[in-house]
C-alpha cells in the first residue's frame, strides 16, 4: 500500500508540471481527489483493508501523502490566478470604438428661480429684507388696505380668482399686501422686497398668462423722493440686465400711490422695433411705482406726516423674458422639458 501510495504521489507531481490552465488543474483534482473514483480516494479506501497493527501507521503515512498533493495542488491554483491577472492586464487596452456612457440627465434651476435669487441677492445687499406673504389673501390686505375699497372700479383692472363661498378670500392678484403687512410687523425704517407668484383671471396670450411672478419693494422712511425712486429702479434694470437700459416714465394710476407710474423700457428682444413679446410696442411695461400713498401708510401702522415711502411692482416674469430673449410668457408654466433644460 505503502507503494502504491508512493507511485500515487510520483504520478501526481508528474502531471502536475504539465498542467497548464485552470482546466487542466480541475481535471488532476477530479483524477486524484473525486471522492468516488480519484486515484487517492481509492487507495486510503484500502486502509480498512489492512491489519490493525498496521493501520495506524499506513493511516499516518497516507495523510500526510494527501496534505502533501493538496497543498501542491493549492499552490499551483495561486499561481495560475495570479498568471491569468498579468496576462490581463498585459493585453488591456483603451477601447476607442466604445460610445461614451449617456449623460447623467442633472435637474437645472427654472428661470424664474435664478433671477428671483439674483435679484434677492442684489437687494440685499443694499440693505433690504426679503419678506414672503400668503399666496390665499384676504381682500382686505389684497385691496382694502391699498386703497381699493369696495365697488372701486380699480378693482376692474385686477380680474380676480375669488374663492367659493369664502367672499373675502382671494388669490392674491399683486404682490403688494406683503407692503402693509410688512409695515405692520417691522414698523419703520422699512426696505423690503417680496418676490412671489400671482393670480389673475385672464385670457391668455404671448404676454399674459393667469399665474405670473412679480417682485414687490418698499421703503419706507423720512424724505424719500421720486428721484430717490428713479435711481433705484434703474440701478435695479442695469444690475440684472447687465447693459445700458432706456426707460422712459408715464403717469400711472394705482390706488396705492401718489403719484404713480409706469416706467417702461425700450424691449431688449427687438431694439425697439416691436415684436411679440412687447405687444408690437416696442417698449415693456416693467415696473410700475410710484410714492406710497399716505393711506397705506396709516395702514400700516404708521403716521403718513413722519414718513414718505416708495414703491414698485417688478414685473420679475418680464424681466427674464428681457434677458433671455424668452417671445412667450406661457413657457415658464408648460413644465416642457425642451425649455427647462436650456437654463
Ligand atoms: N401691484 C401692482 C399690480 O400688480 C403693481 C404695482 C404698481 C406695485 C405700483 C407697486 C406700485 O408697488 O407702486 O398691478
Amino acid at each position: 500500500m505503502k507503494e502504491q501510495l508512493e507511485r500515487i504521489k510520483k504520478e501526481f507531481v508528474g502531471a502536475l508540471e504539465e498542467v497548464k490552465d485552470a482546466l487542466m488543474l480541475e481535471e488532476l483534482e477530479q483524477r486524484f481527489f473525486s471522492r468516488k473514483s480519484g486515484e487517492l480516494t481509492q487507495a486510503m479506501k484500502g486502509l480498512k483493508d489492512v491489519s490493525v497493527e498496521m493501520k495506524k501507521e499506513l493511516g499516518q503515512f497516507a495523510n500526510v501523502v494527501k496534505q502533501e498533493l493538496s497543498g501542491m495542488l493549492d499552490n499551483k491554483k495561486e499561481e495560475l490566478e495570479n498568471k491569468s491577472f498579468e496576462d490581463l492586464a498585459k493585453n488591456e487596452a483603451i477601447d476607442v470604438t466604445q460610445s461614451p456612457l449617456p449623460k447623467k440627465k442633472k435637474g437645472a434651476i427654472h428661470p424664474m428661480s435664478i433671477i428671483h435669487r439674483e435679484l434677492e441677492e442684489l437687494f440685499r445687499s443694499m440693505g433690504f429684507m426679503v419678506l414672503d406673504g400668503p399666496e390665499l389673501e384676504s381682500d382686505y390686505f389684497n385691496f382694502e388696505a391699498l386703497n381699493i375699497p369696495k365697488d372701486h372700479p380699480a378693482r376692474d383692472g385686477h380680474d380676480t380668482f375669488f374663492i367659493k363661498d369664502h367672499s373675502d378670500w382671494v388669490m392674491r392678484t399683486q404682490t403688494s399686501p406683503v407692503q402693509v403687512r410688512g409695515m405692520l410687523k417691522y414698523g419703520a425704517p422699512l426696505r423690503a422686497v417680496v418676490p412671489g407668484r400671482v393670480f389673475r383671471n385672464e385670457a391668455t396670450d404671448g404676454s399674459h398668462d393667469h399665474t405670473f411672478f412679480q417682485m414687490e419693494g418698499l421703503i419706507v422712511d423720512k424724505g424719500l423722493s421720486i428721484s430717490h425712486l428713479i435711481g433705484v429702479m434703474k440701478g435695479l434694470l442695469e444690475g440684472i440686465l447687465k447693459k445700458d437700459v432706456t426707460i422712459r416714465l408715464r403717469p400711472g394710476f394705482f390706488p396705492f400711490v401718489e403719484p404713480g407710474f409706469e416706467l417702461d423700457m425700450v424691449c431688449l428682444i427687438c431694439n425697439g422695433k416691436g415684436c411679440k413679446a412687447c405687444g408690437n410696442t416696442g417698449w415693456v411695461e416693467i415696473i410700475p411705482c410710484g410714492l406710497v400713498h399716505p393711506e397705506v401708510i396709516k395702514a400700516g401702522g404708521l403716521d403718513p406726516e413722519e414718513y414718505t415711502g416708495f414703491a414698485f411692482g417688478l414685473g420679475s416674469m418680464r424681466l427674464v423674458m428681457q434677458r433671455y430673449g424668452i417671445e412667450d410668457i406661457r413657457h415658464f408654466m408648460k413644465g416642457d422639458l425642451r425649455f427647462l433644460d436650456q437654463f
